[in-house]
């Protein structure tokens, strides 16, 4: 019988998306466990800190009983090797992604071998969805309900309403 299959999802999620969501539901059915990995990325400055982000996650992700959400630092195999995960899942909507995609994969796969990264075609409805345009529209005062969760649009207009 095959071992039990530990996945990491790792991202910035910042915010989480609907096409997050998507991948963490349709991902779960396919390991034993999933770890949603949130990265702490000192070089960036991020509109949600790592305890928010993992609270919305939490929030929004807590209906599938396989799913963990957790946070990680510096290299994403380290942290791999530390929960004994042996796939990554990833998600690829376009051609543009499947390059960086690649790139990641191998050196993942160079640099902690054995290490397999799954990647799920987003679904059609979120294909063009990123955290990074859900920013940009909602800065220039656009609609974003239809692109993510409930509690990420709270806490979105919060912010928002703050500003
Ligand atoms: O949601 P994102 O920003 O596309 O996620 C990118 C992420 C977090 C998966 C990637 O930046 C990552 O794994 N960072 C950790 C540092 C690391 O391991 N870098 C080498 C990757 S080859």
């Amino acid at each position: 019988m095959p071992a039990p299959l530990i996945a990491i999802y790792p991202g910035s999620f910042d915010p989480p998306t609907n096409g997050h969501l998507d991948l963490i539901a349709r991902g779960s059915r396919l390991v034993s466990q999933l770890i949603v990995a949130v990265l702490e990325n000192t070089q960036k400055q991020p509109l949600f800190s790592v305890a928010e982000r993992i609270a919305m996650l939490k929030e929004a992700a807590g209906s599938h009983a396989n799913v963990q959400v957790d946070s990680f630092q510096g290299l994403l195999v380290d942290y791999a090797a530390e929960r004994q995960a042996g796939v990554i899942l990833r998600g690829i909507r376009a051609v543009s992604d499947y390059e960086t995609e690649l790139q990641m994969a191998l050196l993942n796969r160079r640099m902690r071998p054995g290490t397999e990264t799954i990647f799920l075609m987003a679904s059609e409805e979120y294909s063009f969805l990123s955290s990074r345009m859900v920013k940009e529209i909602i800065t220039l005062g656009g609609d974003v309900s239809h692109f993510v969760p409930s509690i990420v649009l709270s806490r979105l207009r919060e912010k928002f309403s703050k500003r």
